[in-house]
């Protein structure tokens, strides 16, 4: 056994009480009522970054959640791998639907994980991966195996849009520079079907408002006379996708990036069974963009949804009463090269143009973010596929993820950096979901992966 697979194996328990630590605290960046959890999360990455062998460690300031910043650099001749993560954690709610509590992390079986996974808000998302990359510098400070400096940049913003680590890496590219990023924030296949993310969508995301009347009315005085926001609301969305589930709104997709035929028959080899895929769901039959398979629909193609949509009354028994205004929170999720400002100002016009003279319409943009797309031919990429060839004993697959990390792109126009996504989560891991988990194999694979990912790094540059 290696070295630091032996020191993985004799600190394994430890490992996981240090993860369950920082569990515990709810650092949930979306509600102000947690500030204070955040920021002590922050200091509780600092202080574990600095125990596993960090210098340089600090607590930067930014208009909104600290960033911690660590770095160990042995030699200025060596590459230097940038790590990046986040401490914050989505709400948790629906509180109801929880096993156990949020932030009281406990060890459970699952059908995925038979050797037991981790369940808490931020287990895998991105607590527990993050975490990881720290007790990876642990492992190879204690062994004395570090084979490339090495920078950690954390930050607390990312499940709200990451507007401060723009700010942050504008200011500080000098701080910053390294040879590549290494990001543990995404998915693999399975547990026995290693892979490595090479595609994320972008992001843009608004809320729209429709009032009617100046006041909720009498259904029965003045229904059929005046419109009824919800009703509108509910037929402009309704009319956003066409029968085949094409997007509507004029010039949505003339910048999308069309895969080559070629490009899409390498995506369908990737491993994926329809009818597994149905079942996790309990669905009887999916749903999606004619012409599209079921992966290509999540990850290379863009997307409309509704997240949320309100109004009226909502409360015990009935009320009738058509209400004054209604409301939605809308995402699209784009693909490369589509730009999420102008896809913003399509959406406001369009969404605009459609709505009866009976209503006024309010669309207002939130953060939104760049797609991503990395090449499977640099240094980086090859370092990790090497790594977990090496862990996992098969070749990872690349794989496009329909998920976002909108600072990935920035990353690349700010500080010219590729970002590899060598992620350790399941899809079926329920991140921002109850009962978010994280398999303790993949867990551990991951500290045992990331120095690999170091050593062939440091023997591809
Ligand atoms: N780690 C996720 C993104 C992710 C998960 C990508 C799994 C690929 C596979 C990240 O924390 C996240 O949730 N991002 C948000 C975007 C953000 C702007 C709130 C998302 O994708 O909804
Ligand atoms: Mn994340
Ligand atoms: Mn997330």
């Amino acid at each position: 056994m290696s070295s630091q697979k032996n020191y993985i194996e004799q600190n394994k328990e430890r490992f996981v009480e240090e993860l369950f630590d920082l569990l515990r605290i709810p650092s949930i960046s979306a509600d102000s009522a947690y500030k204070n959890d955040v920021l002590k999360t922050a200091e509780a990455v600092a202080n574990s970054l600095k125990k596993a062998g960090a210098e340089a460690v600090e607590i930067c300031e930014t208009p909104g959640y600290p960033i911690v910043y660590g770095e160990r650099i042995l030699d200025p001749n060596l590459p230097t791998v940038l790590v990046y993560g986040h401490y914050d954690v989505q709400p948790p709610d629906p509180m109801e639907l929880w096993t156990t509590k949020p932030f009281d992390p406990v060890i459970r079986k699952t059908d995925k994980h038979p050797d037991g996974a981790i369940f808490a808000r931020g287990a895998c998302d991105d607590k527990g991966q993050m975490f990881m990359h720290v007790k990876a510098l642990e492992v190879m400070t204690q062994t004395n195996t570090l084979a490339c400096n090495v920078k950690f940049m954390i930050e607390g913003e990312e499940e709200v849009g990451s507007e401060n680590l723009g700010w942050f890496v504008k200011r500080n590219k000098e701080k910053l520079a390294a040879d590549v990023i290494l990001i543990s924030d995404t998915g693999m296949i399975a547990n026995d079907t290693p892979s490595i993310t090479t595609g994320l969508r972008g992001l843009s995301y608004v809320e729209v408002k429709v009032t009617g009347p100046n006041r909720d009315l009498h259904s029965g005085l003045y229904g059929g006379a005046v419109a009824n926001p919800i009703n509108v609301l509910s037929k402009m969305i309704a009319s956003l996708q066409d029968d085949n589930l094409h997007i509507t709104i004029p010039g949505f997709y003339a910048d999308v990036q069309e895969l080559s035929e070629v490009e899409r028959e390498a995506m369908a080899e990737a491993p994926f069974n329809l009818d597994h895929y149905k079942k996790a769901l309990d669905l009887s039959d999916v749903h999606g963009e004619l012409g599209y398979s079921t992966p290509e629909r999540a990850s290379i193609r863009p997307t409309l949804d509704v997240n949320g949509i309100w109004g009226g009354y909502t409360g015990e028994g009935a009320k009738t009463v058509i209400p004054s205004w209604a409301k939605a929170k809308i995402s699209m999720r784009l693909v490369p090269h589509q730009d999420p400002e102008k896809i913003t100002q399509l959406f406001k016009e369009h969404f605009e143009s459609i709505a009866p003279k009976s209503v006024k319409v309010e669309v207002t943009p939130h953060h939104g973010g760049l797609p991503y797309v990395s090449p499977t031919d640099n240094p980086g990429y090859k370092a990790a596929s090497k790594a977990m060839e090496e862990s996992f004993g098969k070749t990872p697959v690349p794989v496009r993820s329909g998920g976002s990390i909108p600072i990935v792109a920035l990353f690349e126009q700010e500080l010219g950096l590729k970002s590899i996504l060598m992620g350790f989560g399941l899809d079926s891991d329920a991140i921002h979901s109850p009962n978010e988990h994280y398999g303790l194999f993949n867990y551990y694979k991951g500290i045992e992966t990331i120095p690999l990912f170091f050593k062939h790094f440091a023997q591809e540059m």
